[in-house]
């Protein structure tokens, strides 16, 4: 039996590839000028006009938010030529807006394209997330269990002390208890400034030196952290976080039927995915956007497909900035 092509197609990784290198390059314009939304402004200026230039029957269901407080990239919003898949959309056109105003380390341009309907719906609130890379059996940490457990329980897995497992976690006062546990049973933690979609990809990475990812972030980030799970390999887990009875009917209205649903990973993100993500600022996976004398411009880019299992890296050197707008 013939089996079913992938609605994602290999020529996808180079199409979208030019997507997050153009929000990027963008975004790289304004490092360390202090003005977070300026450098926002700008990826996302950038991002839309390359999404329109694909051959695509794209709508955002993960964006810059709802349409009446964002212009642009907003979720519903159609892109593309209007010709081609019927694609859903999750992006990010500046992953790290902080970072990338005090020129700090992994800020990114985000996006990833599913089949229609296969991304959570995320409403713009927080989301609890666990995530650890491939390679181990299902279900060895669960997002159920305490910090302090799933470090041990994945310190087994791996065969190695507590003490050699390092925990990525977002510096923040809210995760002072997620903190206190981990340190309890002797674990390191690297404390990242911002930017959880590079914290949890990073424990894909032997070489980022991290095993598992502990805390709460953005649910938009969370479902654009599966969608490259999904492709890479890795398991993660979220649940929703509410503060509000206003947060808890925007979910319902984006159809969200169990609050406290604990999704796992084909459930953020399902069926064929294809992400990409460009570096802005240097970061612990991709270098960031450097200029030459020439005017040349070099991009770092990682693309990966679900389908394949392929992750792409690719560094590009543009040598005519002017053309990306
Ligand atoms: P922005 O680029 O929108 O500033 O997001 C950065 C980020 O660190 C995300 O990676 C993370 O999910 C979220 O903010 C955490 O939110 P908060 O800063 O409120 O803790």
């Amino acid at each position: 039996m013939a089996q079913k092509k992938p609605i994602l197609d290999r020529v996808f990784s180079m199409e979208i590839a030019r997507v997050t290198e153009a929000a990027a390059v963008a975004a790289s314009r304004l490092i360390g000028c202090g003005d977070e939304k300026a450098a926002d402004q700008a990826a996302v200026d950038a991002m839309r006009t390359a999404l329109n230039k694909l051959d695509i029957r794209g709508e955002i269901v993960i964006g810059e938010g709802e349409r009446d407080e964002a212009p642009m990239l907003y979720i519903g919003e159609k892109v593309g030529t209007g010709t081609g898949p019927e694609l859903d959309i999750a992006l990010d056109p500046l992953e790290g807006t902080t970072i990338t105003a005090k020129a700090m380390p992994n800020a990114l341009a985000v996006v990833a394209f599913a089949e229609k309907g296969n991304l959570l719906n995320a409403p713009d609130v927080y989301m609890d997330k666990l995530a650890i890379g491939g390679g181990y059996a299902k279900g060895v940490v669960d997002l159920d269990k305490t910090p302090a457990e799933n470090i041990s329980a994945l310190a087994a897995a791996k065969g190695v002390p507590v003490q050699e497992i390092t925990a990525c976690v977002l510096d923040r006062p809210r995760h002072a208890e997620i903190i206190k546990s981990i340190r309890s049973v002797g674990a390191r933690i690297q404390l990242i400034p911002d930017g959880d979609v590079a914290g949890v990809i990073a424990t894909t990475q032997v070489h980022t030196g991290i095993d598992i990812y502990i805390g709460s972030g953005g649910a938009p980030e969370g479902v654009l952290a599966a969608a490259a799970l999904r492709c890479i390999g890795g398991q993660m887990q979220g649940r929703l976080l509410f503060t509000n009875d206003e947060q808890r009917s925007r979910a319902r209205k984006m159809g969200v039927k169990d609050l406290d649903h604990k999704y796992v990973l084909e459930e953020l993100a399902a069926g064929d995915v294809i992400f990409s993500a460009t570096g802005v600022t240097d970061g612990s996976m991709l270098h960031g956007i450097h200029r030459e004398k020439d005017g040349a411009v070099t991009t770092h880019t990682v693309v990966m497909r679900s389908a394949s299992g392929t992750v792409r890296w690719i560094r590009a050197r543009h040598t005519d900035e002017s053309k990306f707008g």
